[in-house]
């Protein structure tokens, strides 16, 4: 059987990267984007990677929920047949936003980096099970750190700010994980959780020079949190990809599963807030409310 991938906003950034790492490694990879013509763009790249095993575009807007079950039902056809069985899933989505936004009532990040994820995951996960041994990255932020541990709806309360309000959704979705996994166990679906560090892309370049994405206390030393963050995100795209690759193809980690690869590659502890249990289950109510599995 060979080995195929899925690596959502696989376009451009760390995602184009990871996608290219895998198509190297031998995966028929299929990377979903907006844009037509960029998914072009790297289909071309990664059938050079890769000319044995084509590369495949889908459209997807992954902010939308309807489209992102739209989205799991083509890729379950497309793995349907036999020998095309879905073996890794790689959510690498992720939006911050320097201005409160939302879609259809849900906030934007809240949606795009937990909600969207959480939703395309657990469609396919029949279609993972089908592929085992396969495995789920689900791409995380050191951000998780800023984070208020508030789960009681899609919003804690207080004004917004869009570095904090990421690092929760991020927060979320590595809570999710690792419950996921917990609730995994035993199928051969391993699931990781990845953390690329930091990369100067469209998403590094286009929020982190706004001092309104961090909260008041924050602001004061604005000067520092910026050069803080110009030095995190000033390294290659291909460079935070690593993680990503590593919990998708790394041998030494057959058998295990609820792991965080960290920034160099290799299992680091996960950030203790997203072990608790009762946090895990208030995002796991959030989650099932805010993004049932029919629309
Ligand atoms: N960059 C960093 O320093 C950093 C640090 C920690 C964690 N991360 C995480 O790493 C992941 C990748 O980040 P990145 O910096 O590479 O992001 P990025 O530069 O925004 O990624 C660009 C890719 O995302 C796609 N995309 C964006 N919004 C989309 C949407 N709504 N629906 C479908 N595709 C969408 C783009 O496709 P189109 O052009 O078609 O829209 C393109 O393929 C994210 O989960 C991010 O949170 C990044």
């Amino acid at each position: 059987m060979g080995k195929t991938a899925v690596v959502t906003a696989g376009t451009g950034g760390i995602g184009l990267e990871t996608a290219l790492g895998l198509a190297a490694a031998g995966f028929a990879v299929t990377v979903v984007g907006r844009d037509a013509a960029r998914g072009a763009r790297a289909v071309d790249l990664l059938n050079s990677a890769n000319p044995r095993r084509p590369s495949r575009f889908l459209s997807a807007d992954l902010a939308s929920l309807d489209e992102v079950r739209s989205l799991a039902g083509r890729i379950a056809s497309a793995h349907a047949a036999p020998g095309e069985a879905l073996t890794v899933l790689v959510n690498n989505v992720g939006a911050m936003f320097p201005r409160r936004r939302d879609r259809g009532g849900v906030e934007a990040s809240f949606l795009v980096n937990h909600l969207s994820p959480y939703l395309l995951t657990e469609l396919l996960l029949p279609s993972l099970t089908a592929g085992a041994p396969s495995r789920i990255v689900n791409v995380t932020s050191g951000a998780v750190g800023v984070a208020k541990r508030a789960f009681d709806a899609v919003e804690p309360p207080g004004a917004y700010y869009g570095f904090h309000w990421y690092g929760r959704a991020k927060l979320a979705n590595l809570a999710y994980t690792l419950d996921l996994a917990e609730r995994l166990k035993g199928t051969g679906v391993q699931v990781f959780a990845a953390d690329p560090g930091g990369a100067a892309t469209d998403m590094t370049d286009g929020t982190l020079r706004d001092p309104r994405i961090v909260a008041p206390a924050l602001r004061l030393l604005w000067p520092l949190v910026r050069r803080k963050f110009e030095r995190s995100t000033s390294g290659p795209a291909s460079a935070a990809a690593r993680p990503s690759i590593a919990a998708a193809t790394d041998e030494g980690l057959a058998g295990r599963t609820g792991i965080v690869i960290g920034a160099r590659a290799h299992p680091v502890p996960p950030f203790r807030p997203a072990t608790d249990t009762r946090l895990a289950e208030a995002v796991r109510r959030l989650s099932e409310r805010h993004a049932p599995l029919a629309g």
